[in-house]
């Protein structure tokens, strides 16, 4: 089938990459509740300040609208192709028969590591050298944070220390091939480099690992190792407002054409992706200046904001972290895992929590199978030829199915989809789910 010749990619010319992050802590319809210190032991918002970037701190808890990005820090996200573009998935709409719904889809997954992850990553890495730090240590899931930090490192020459959950560490070859040609050290979590580890391991010494486990393990690593800091891809204030480029960019690209989104829909672990694009967008809902629904999608093996109490809980097993106001399923919970394995977080940040209990936000999740969830995956790579990763497949299904359902009401809607992550070190997961031998 030959398309029509209109443009079905949005370019977004350089000289327009936003100068500022957008903090939407400010416009929120309350105040965020603050981090809260436990009752008893050691106080961990100092464990926090000994371990973590200052000026990353100081963004979590800012009360200004707009941060200004570093020059240094623009150049580095010019320099690894920012701005992304935008995309019309005309060949999609064709195949599923829409004529009233258009879906459009945001490329993450043009990132040099695969993902959108690198937002935060060059940014933290370049304060963590302002600091004179020389260690970047961390945690990763699905890998992609763990190859973003590496990159990062690298580009500022740093060290970079990731542990990695042992469920995904164990199949995911050829990413950990990535991160070792970055030049980082890799250890499958729970490891024997911790004493947290070393005890985890102890009582349970067949663990999969969690991301929370993960955590620990890294949060500890900076405190025993000098001029180590710790960097956290996901979940906390700071690492949504530098994923803000996103969502910012792709307001200027829906501009460009005259075009405004009624939906925007992310696939969400702790949030960095969801938030990224949607608090741009949210921003302008919540000042009266737009109208649209955000729509998380999730995995039944870790449904934070679809099945979790809103209360405060810890950020990772060990305790480490202060008391944060979540959509949690106990930070202890043992969850399944999944080949989407970014997803498998026990709670959704505090940004997009407070927005989900004001019912800005909603979510939906998909069985922790994940038959349907590749299945879209492989109808999004067929029909437009590019293959997502398999947690951004969670939001290639369900903008199929708000698609669908609103092709079927008769109503006109415009759908735009973020595309966190490509799928090309993922294929062994393809290959298992989809039944290729
Ligand atoms: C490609 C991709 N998308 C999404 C996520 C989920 O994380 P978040 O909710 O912070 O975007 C991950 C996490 O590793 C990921 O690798």
């Amino acid at each position: 089938m030959v398309m029509s010749m209109e443009k079905d990619q949005i370019a977004l010319p350089v000289d327009e990459f936003p100068q500022k992050w957008y903090n939407i802590v400010p416009d929120l319809p309350e105040p965020l509740p603050p981090p809260k210190e436990p009752e008893t032991g050691p106080s961990r918002m100092d464990f926090l300040g000994r371990t973590m970037i200052k000026e990353c701190l100081g963004q979590e808890m800012s009360n200004q609208s707009w941060i200004t990005i570093p020059e240094e820090i623009r150049e580095l996200y010019i320099h690894m192709g920012r701005p992304r573009p935008l995309y019309r998935a005309k060949r999609l709409e064709k195949r599923l028969n829409l004529k009233k719904v258009k879906l459009y889809y945001k490329r993450e997954d043009l990132s040099p590591t695969g993902s959108h992850k690198t937002n935060t990553a060059i940014a933290q890495a370049y304060y963590a050298l302002k600091e004179g730090k020389t260690t970047l240590s961390t945690e990763t899931g699905a890998g992609q944070w763990g190859t973003a930090l590496s990159y990062a490192a690298q580009l500022l020459e740093l060290k970079c220390v990731v542990f990695w959950v042992k469920s995904v560490y164990d199949w995911k070859a050829d990413r950990r091939v990535l991160m070792n040609l970055l030049g980082a050290k890799v250890y499958s979590s729970p490891s024997k480099q911790t004493k947290f580890g070393r005890d985890f391991l102890s009582k349970n010494p067949n663990s999969q690992g969690s991301l929370g486990i993960a955590i620990s393990e890294g949060l500890e690593y900076a405190e025993t190792h000098d001029n180590t800091v710790y960097c956290l891809g996901s979940v906390l204030n700071h690492v949504m407002t530098q994923q803000s480029v996103i969502g910012l960019e792709t307001i200027k690209q829906f501009d460009m054409i005259d075009e405004k989104p009624d939906l925007i829909i992310g696939c969400l672990g702790g949030g960095s992706n969801f938030s990224g694009i949607a608090l741009p967008f949210i921003g302008e809902v919540l000042k009266g200046k737009r109208e649209c629904d955000f729509l998380a999608a999730q995995s039944m093996a870790a449904p934070n904001l679809v099945k979790g109490e809103y209360k405060y809980d810890f950020g990772d097993v060990a305790e480490h972290t202060p008391l944060l106001k979540m959509y949690t399923l106990g930070h202890k919970a043992d969850m399944t895992p999944i080949k989407a394995d970014g997803l498998r977080y026990h709670a959704a940040g505090p940004i997009i929590s407070l927005l989900r209990k004001h019912n800005i936000v909603k979510a939906v999740a998909y069985p922790a199978n994940e038959k349907s969830i590749f299945e879209a995956a492989r109808l999004f790579l067929q029909a437009e030829g590019w293959l997502a990763a398999p947690e951004s497949s969670y939001a290639v299904r369900a903008s199929i199915d708000e698609a669908v359902k609103a092709e079927k009401a008769g109503k006109e809607k415009t759908i735009c989809m973020n595309i966190s992550g490509h799928g090309w070190l993922d294929l062994e997961a393809y290959k298992e789910k989809l039944g290729f031998s």
